[in-house]
């Protein structure tokens, strides 16, 4: 395997989960020697978390806005990938940057792969990121994994439901994203299947509102979009 040195290329940056110091050292050097930095946003004029984490951590580096308008991913993505074609196709390098890791639950990969369709020549890469969990584990001092523990990564969009296979086996940890709306039901799941204990939540980590809490404590009422909650095994003892 040889190290990257297409000169067009598209590089999706992970940036981290928010705090500006989590960016990697690789990231950064991307990000300056880019001849196009491209931040995901809501909106033409609203700063998106991945744009906001690299004005802090890069601060010479100018950042363009591409829109993902919220039920509208195809055109989103296609407009995206147009945007990266047109300059792949003058030669340029451009990296897309992402929350966390560009390729676990990474818009990244959506315009990737349409990118490719339309250039299957062109050069893709990714520059890790730290993820969400890894912080909140940081931040709450919960061992994640241990020995022959496995870990699953589920997401909890609509609902608790995808919990119950992953919380079947006690020697496994379980990460949930993407569940901060259904945080109480959540937490009722986990206390049935006597996984609440050691569980915690990280809202808005890194980020303005942050608030790390055991679940049992915070789940009275629903969290953030960006909230991840960690469950340890449950057969192991700290
Ligand atoms: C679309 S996924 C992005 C995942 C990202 N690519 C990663 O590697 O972490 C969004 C989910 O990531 C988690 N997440 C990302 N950033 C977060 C943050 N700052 N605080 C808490 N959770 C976060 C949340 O579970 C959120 O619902």
């Amino acid at each position: 395997m040889t190290e990257p040195t297409a000169s067009s290329a598209l590089v999706g940056v992970g940036v981290g989960p928010g705090d500006p110091e989590l960016l990697t050292l690789r990231a950064v050097r991307v990000l300056q020697r880019a001849d196009r930095v491209l931040a995901p946003s809501s909106a033409v004029d609203a700063v998106g978390r991945a744009e906001t984490i690299v004005r802090q951590a890069c601060p010479g580096v100018r950042i363009e806005r591409l829109v993902f308008a919220m039920g509208d991913a195809t055109s989103s993505i296609d407009g995206a990938a147009a945007t990266v074609v047109a300059g792949l196709d003058a030669g340029e390098r451009l990296a897309f940057v992402t929350l966390g890791d560009p390729n676990v639950y990474s818009t990244f990969a959506s315009v990737a792969a349409r990118v490719h369709q339309l250039r299957p020549s062109a050069a893709i890469e990714t520059v890790p990121g730290i993820m969400a969990f890894q912080e909140l584990a940081a931040r709450s001092g919960t061992v994640v994994l241990q020995h022959t523990e496995r870990l699953a990564l589920v997401t909890a969009l609509d609902g608790p439901g995808a919990l119950d296979a992953a919380l079947d086996d006690p020697t496994q940890a379980v990460v949930i994203y993407k569940g901060g709306r259904h945080l109480p039901a959540v937490a009722k799941r986990l206390a049935a299947a006597g996984r609440l204990d050691g569980a915690v939540v990280g809202e808005l980590l890194g980020l303005p509102g942050k608030r790390i809490a055991l679940v049992g404590d915070a789940a009275g009422s629903p969290a953030a979009y960006l909230a991840t909650v960690i469950v340890p095994p449950g057969a192991r003892r700290r």
